[in-house]
């Protein structure tokens, strides 16, 4: 592409449709929120600028989108909310210097492809069209502007659902929302537009029919996947663009080298990174920064975010991991809890119903039942005993507890924290530590059991 052309992304539509204190374009969709789609694919298609339009909720939207990519952003502010039309007004006196095209996008439709928005561009450059649309041909158009096309075929203009005709409203060809327009054309064009609908809104759409009045080129690419451009503007929407992303994703990890026994079921953010050969259960939700190895098991029912699990991990099913490093070889579950700030070195066993938070766990330790693990630090080769709890709170503050090498902790122990086991030490079942332990060190401190007879219940046995 050597034509000039920069990205406008329309995102200050207040979404009323969403019924949400949300703005719409900060609905989160596979992870993200919707915006971040828009903007990832202006960026990929290497314009001189991108201009986000933004209203209700800006400041969090330019949170979300600055940071990454080579062009330039900027936010462009629509106070009031008076359509798509208006919402261009605003960008065009920061056009000054930005010669040639302009690629229109809008926010609530994170679902186009580059590949798409590459042959709008493509179409609209060898066309030489004052201004492109994308359309697509769908069963329900009644959400959308309707295409009406001349006796030529070419297009003409496009009208809102509302303002459409009894006749217009069973055309199913429709506008997706997404254009190109030559610069001068549309700054001029855009001075023509009025309010004068039943909407009382500004549209974006009447500029078609201004350049088709005025004898401009208009062309149209009917879109080869109706999905991929679909608006988002309810919940039920929002579902669906749900679900033809999460097909997407699975898709792609599946080409990749991942087994997912179930995709339908199988949740995994845009985000996430899977290595090949790993396979992943029904039930399954990986979120955020997480980072999955290669021959990883994650069997049912497992949800794991912003962690990083290296090769070979298995996790049992139904375990939460949370901010937390696996290392090679551990095995997690089922039934386990793994909070932030968990690291678990090489060949750890986290067994049923442990939960381990803010901890370092080293290699080749085993806690394989029902045992709570906070703020300690854990050596090699350690066993933990069912029903071991680090008691790290004392209504206070929080304390750590030290664990070095070799410890053997018999079960049903209690380490009352702030207090350190040396290495190589062995903790007699049923231990209450409270105090320091030097290395291999025998600890017991149960009192003494006692077998007496039981005065009543011999009485009336009798
Ligand atoms: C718009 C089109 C319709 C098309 C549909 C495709 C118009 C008049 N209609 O309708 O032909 O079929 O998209 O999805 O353009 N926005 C602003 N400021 C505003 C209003 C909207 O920035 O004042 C933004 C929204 O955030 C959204 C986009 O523009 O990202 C589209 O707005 P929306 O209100 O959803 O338009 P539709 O009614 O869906
Ligand atoms: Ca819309």
């Amino acid at each position: 592409m050597s034509e000039k052309f920069s990205v406008v992304i329309l995102a200050a539509g207040l979404g009323t449709r969403m019924k949400s204190g949300l703005a719409k374009v900060l609905h989160p969709l596979g992870g993200q929120p919707m915006i971040a789609y828009s903007l990832k694919l202006a960026q990929q298609l290497n314009p001189d600028k991108i201009f986000i339009v933004v209203g209700p909720q800006a400041e969090r939207i330019k949170e979300v989108c600055s940071g990454s990519g080579n062009s330039p952003l900027e936010f462009v502010s629509q106070d009031k909310q008076l359509g798509t039309g208006h919402a261009m007004m605003q960008v065009e006196p920061h056009l000054t210097g930005c010669d040639g095209h302009l690629l229109v996008l809008c926010g609530d439709a994170p679902l186009l492809t580059e590949r798409t928005a590459g042959r709008l561009l493509d179409l609209h450059f060898k066309a030489q069209a004052a201004a492109s649309v994308l359309t697509m041909e769908v069963t329900n158009p009644s959400h959308y502007g309707r295409v009406i096309r001349g006796e030529n075929g070419l297009l003409q203009r496009i009208v809102e659902n509302k303002d459409a005709s009894e006749e217009e409203q069973k055309i199913r060809e429709v506008n997706s929302g997404i254009y190109c327009f030559q610069r001068d054309f549309l700054c001029k064009a855009l001075k023509q537009v009025s309010c004068q609908n039943r909407q009382g809104e500004y549209y974006l759409t009447d500029v078609i029919e201004i350049a088709s009045l005025a004898g401009h080129k208009v062309a149209a690419l009917l879109a080869q996947d109706c999905q991929e451009a679909m608006g988002i503007n309810n919940r039920e929407d929002l579902a669906k663009a749900e679900s033809i992303m999460r097909s997407r994703i699975n898709r792609t990890w599946m080409l990749e080298g991942v087994t997912i026994v179930h995709p339908e079921t199988t949740y995994i953010e845009s985000t996430v990174e899977i290595g090949r050969d790993t396979v992943i259960f029904p039930n399954t939700y990986l979120h955020g920064q997480t980072r999955i190895g290669e021959r990883c098991l994650l069997l049912p029912g497992t949800v794991i975010r912003d962690s990083i699990l290296e090769d070979e991990v298995e996790v049992s099913g139904f375990s939460v991991i949370t901010r937390s490093q696996l290392k090679a070889g551990v095995k997690v579950g089922p039934f386990a809890h793994l909070r932030p700030e968990t690291v678990l070195q090489k060949g750890v066993k986290i067994g049923n119903f442990v939960e381990v938070k803010k901890s370092v766990i080293g290699a080749g330790t085993k806690a394989n039942h029902l045992s709570y693990i906070g703020d300690a630090t854990v050596g090699k080769g350690v066993n933990i005993g069912a029903g071991t709890i680090t008691c790290n709170y004392d209504g206070k503050a929080k304390h750590p507890t030290y664990i070095e090498d070799d410890v053997f902790v018999g079960s049903d122990t209690q380490f009352v924290a702030p207090v350190t086991i040396g290495q190589g030490s062995l903790i007699g079942a049923g231990t209450t530590v409270t105090k320091d332990v030097p290395p291999h060190s025998l600890v017991v401190s149960r009192v003494e059991q006692k077998n007496l007879v039981r005065h009543s219940h011999s009485k009336k046995n009798k």
